[in-house]
């Protein structure tokens, strides 16, 4: 991607984060048009200012003014970046203001220092047991037994209903029809402690809602009134959307509640009480993190890993590269690790950088998505991130299908081939860490969607930043079935911000006849699973300037669901795209917690829709105006 680094030093680089957002001017209001290819709109890219706050952005620091000793083998004395990720922020950040390290931290803002705090840490300052539930007024006035997840409706993980991640819920088990979807209202809310974003989709199981916040805690509340069961505290920030599931061998423990946190760590937690059954370290490299949510199947949690090595990887301190991407298979019950399948083969020294740090490949293949499990094809379908490094293998923005039982990988489909993206190899600070070609950077950030279409076939069906929808048949080893373009390029250079960050990011929703994606341009498209014929594309009318719709969709019969970084929580109508109902989140909520909280942007994840209500999470503050702390809970009346 091409960014004017030159002006920013500490921009936020990783991929799939919206900060990438092209802010837009002049943009015309436009209501359900079909956009040929003539129509692109006018849109000028801005280079992205602002640093995120919260747990995202201090790698680059950390990679540009401490891996000269922190990570280097001839400065043994100073303790691995890894030993430094387990210190609280406050320890870190007080070596940097008064303590050992207060030569280096000195020629960091104190801005800077608190975001290398935060980062490596996994979570801000002061953050320590600041949200329990213990603390909160509406804690529940009793705590009865939870009823069997399987037996009621639910939305579980990522994907609501099974694990084709369709995000597709029944009426039944929406409770609600589209005629009621007009009648949503606001239920109560629920303020995040101390929270800068909700990344953490809700899960509703058995009357409660679960669901983790950026400061690291997980809570369960009760979906009817919102009161509280109980709060945990992870080591670090979450960003997974939770999944219920039953164990065994666990004593008087029938269900647990399966988390991962941002340095990659797994939990199980029980689902009655809270208390940890264990936790499970899946990745041991130092930025490893998880930012999408495990899937449990059948006695087993299937767990994505990603990193945030490429920020600033281009820095000459930066030992570039060496991770890579996996899926890992845990015992459900135990958090015994079965398998760990790599996207990229293991990373080995190539060539010494003009410092004299060695480099390596290969490295990338992020997993940013939740595993799909193919129960008839016994595989676990993931999307990749790109390669950092090169040669870039071929298995980098690609579909990847792994055994089930044994991690394999069984077959792949690359969508993009050569993708080695390092942050700051554009512009002036490109340094000879950097590929020949930096980017395009087209990680797939979305869960293959696997869908049985009426005729008997399947489809595995992904989205692309730079706007295109694939499917593959799962059937012939991932051949391609089609590929459509559902947003023109923008005019002019094809790896512009605009033209690379036109498209899908985080999911769509399928029912067995469309694929729904709302796309980062404002908007959202529907497609033919069977041809890939694209039936409506719907651009809303009072779009606000951050008007992108690249959270995941959400469907249930004959109504899908878009949020924006705009705050706006819309539905359509699936069969014309009309817009049946629009809720805007970007303001203050009173809560049942009685903290202050609002809504504001809403991206990555989409609404839970579970036993007649809807959930969803407001915040993102990673894009620059959109920090939020709310989850939102709605029914028809
Ligand atoms: C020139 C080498 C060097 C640089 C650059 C450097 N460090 Fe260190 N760091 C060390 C050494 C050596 C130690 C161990 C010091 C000791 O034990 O007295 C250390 C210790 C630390 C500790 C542990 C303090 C504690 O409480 O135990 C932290 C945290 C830390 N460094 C963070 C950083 C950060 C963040 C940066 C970049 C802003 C940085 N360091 C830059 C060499 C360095």
């Amino acid at each position: 991607m091409k960014k004017s680094i030159g002006v920013v030093t500490l921009m936020v680089g990783l991929s799939l984060f919206a900060i990438r957002t092209a802010r837009t001017q002049g943009q015309a209001p436009e209501t359900t048009t079909k956009p040929s290819a003539a129509q692109a709109p006018a849109k000028t890219p801005e280079p992205a200012t602002v640093t995120a706050p919260g747990t995202e952005s201090g790698i680059a620091i950390f990679q540009q003014h401490c891996m000269s000793c922190h990570g280097n083998a001839n400065v043994p004395q100073a303790p691995a970046p890894s030993a430094i990720r387990e210190m609280t922020p406050e320890r870190i950040y007080d070596a940097l203001t008064n303590g050992t390290m207060k030569a280096y931290g000195a020629s960091l803002t104190d801005d800077q220092r608190r975001m290398t705090a935060t980062f490596l840490s996994g979570r801000p300052l002061g953050s320590l047991q600041q949200g329990d539930a213990k603390d909160m007024p509406n804690r529940c006035p009793s705590n009865p037994s939870m009823a069997d997840p399987a037996a009621g409706p639910a939305w579980n993980g990522w994907s609501g209903a099974g694990v084709s991640n369709a995000r597709f819920q029944s009426a039944q088990a929406a409770g609600m029809t589209a005629a009621d979807v007009p009648k949503l209202k606001l239920k109560w809310a629920f303020g995040y402690p101390n929270g800068l974003s909700a990344f953490s989709q809700p899960a509703v199981v058995s009357g409660r809602v679960f669901v983790g916040t950026d400061i690291g805690y997980v809570y369960s509340l009760d979906a009817k009134t919102g009161c509280v069961y109980w709060s945990y505290q992870t080591k670090g920030s979450m960003r997974t959307a939770p999944s219920v599931a039953p164990v065994s061998g666990r004593g008087a423990t029938k269900y647990a509640v399966y988390v991962g946190d941002i340095h990659a760590n797994v939990y199980a937690l029980d689902a009655q009480d809270g208390h940890l059954l264990w936790t499970a370290h899946v990745d041991d490299h130092f930025i490893a993190r998880i930012t999408a949510a495990p899937t449990a199947y059948n006695g087993r949690v299937y767990v994505p890993v990603s990193t945030s090595e490429e920020y600033q990887a281009s820095s000459l301190d930066y030992p570039c590269c060496t991770f890579r991407g996996s899926v890992v298979a845990l015992d459900g019950s135990t958090g015994e690790r079965i398998w760990k399948g790599y996207v990229v083969g293991e990373p080995k020294p190539t060539r010494k950088n003009s410092k004299g740090v060695q480099l390596y490949a290969p490295s990338g293949g992020s997993v940013w998505n939740s595993p799909t499990i193919d129960v008839q094809r016994n595989a676990v379908y993931v999307g990749t991130g790109d390669g950092q490094t090169q040669p870039v293998p071929d298995t980098t923005d690609a579909i990847v299908a792994f055994d089930l039982d044994t991690g394999k990988i069984k077959w792949f489909y690359q969508v993009q081939a050569g993708d080695a993206y390092i942050g700051g190899c554009n512009g002036p600070t490109r340094t000879d860490n950097c590929p020949e070609v930096n980017g395009p950077d087209l990680d797939i950030g979305n869960s293959p969607i696997l869908r049985t279409l009426p005729d008997g076939k399947s489809v595995v069906v992904v989205g692309t930043k730079d706007a295109y929808i694939v499917a593959v048949d799962p059937d012939r080893n991932g051949a391609l079935l089609w590929k459509v373009n559902v947003v023109p390029a923008p005019p002019g250079d094809p790896n512009s911000m605009m033209a690379i960050t036109r498209g899908i990011f985080w999911g769509g929703a399928a029912d067995d006849r469309d694929v729904f994606y709302g796309v980062q341009s404002g908007g959202m498209v529907a497609v033919d699973l069977a041809t890939g014929r694209r039936r409506w594309y719907t651009k809303f009318a009072n779009a606000g300037p951050y008007a992108s719709n690249s959270a995941a969709a959400t469907a249930m019969p004959g109504v899908v669901f878009v949020a924006g970084s705009d705050g706006k929580l819309r539905a359509l109508s699936t069969t014309d795209g009309s817009v049946l109902w629009e809720y805007d989140t970007a303001r203050p909520f009173e809560t049942v917690n009685k903290i202050q909280a609002k809504g504001g942007a809403i991206n990555s994840i989409g609404p839970s829709i579970a036993g007649g209500m809807l959930f969803v999470g407001s915040g993102y503050a990673v894009v620059g105006t959109g920090t939020g702390n709310v989850l939102l809970a709605f029914a028809a009346e």
